[in-house]
């Protein structure tokens, strides 16, 4: 519970990065993509409760959790949806995402980015590894799990299926050649030391894509 209470690494950035907006006042809903137990709503919901806040995650029992610690703010929605399919028409002026494209497939990707243009109206962010060489995308296994895979013959038998079903794999990408025309990128932050550890000073970027003006929908 203490995720709730504390104000961590990766809600930091994403209020820094709220604030940073220049018109920030116009965003009046905020949708998260795979917001798990909900420790960035809560705090987006605690630090703007005028704010229509909604996240959706694939994993019904997480939402529960979310529910329960959310239910204390009128503001804020939570549903179970799987970001591949999105049947949400819904629209809001930010739409962001915090450590899932990285875990959605090469085959997906594409598409759920597309998804994710169409139901914004203003702010696109990603908090996500992203790619600092133009390499459009590569999967990370863990150094845990390839020191355990090349250290047992065992491990190999248990280990090996779950590489290849894609289980303890990141996707570190160029997301910018992933966004289409109609959004143009507004800020690349590289996470450092000060803001997270481990991995995400490694690989992790906020990136925040706003709409063309031309591209605006009434
Ligand atoms: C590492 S957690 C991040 C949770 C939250 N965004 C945060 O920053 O604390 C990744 C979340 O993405 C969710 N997820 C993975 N694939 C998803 C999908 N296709 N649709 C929706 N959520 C997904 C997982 O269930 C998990 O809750």
């Amino acid at each position: 519970m203490t995720a709730f209470i504390e104000l961590g690494f990766p809600q930091k950035i994403l209020l820094n990065e709220l604030q940073s907006l220049e018109d920030f006042n116009s965003v009046k809903s905020v949708l998260e993509i795979g917001c798990g137990i909900g420790t960035n709503l809560f705090h987006l919901a605690k630090a703007y409760p005028q704010m229509k806040i909604s996240g959706f995650d694939i994993d019904a029992q997480r939402i529960l959790l979310a529910q329960t610690v959310l239910k204390r703010f009128n503001n804020v929605n939570v549903f179970v949806e799987d970001a591949r399919l999105m049947s949400t028409l819904k629209r809001y002026d930010l739409v962001f995402t915090s450590a899932v494209l990285m875990l959605i497939s090469s085959k997906d990707i594409q598409e759920v980015i597309n998804k994710i243009e169409k139901i914004s109206n203003n702010y696109i962010i990603f908090i996500e590894y992203q790619s600092d060489s133009h390499v459009k995308e590569e999967l990370l296994v863990p150094d845990t799990l390839k020191f355990q895979y090349l250290r047992t013959k065992l491990s190999r038998f248990f280990l090996l299926p779950q590489m290849l079903e894609n289980k303890y794999h990141y996707w570190k990408r160029d997301y910018e050649q992933f966004i289409s025309k109609d959004f143009e990128i507004i800020h690349k932050r590289k996470i450092t030391k000060s803001m997270w550890s481990g991995n995400w000073v490694r690989h992790g970027y906020v990136m925040t894509f706003k709409k063309v003006k031309s591209s605006v929908r009434g």
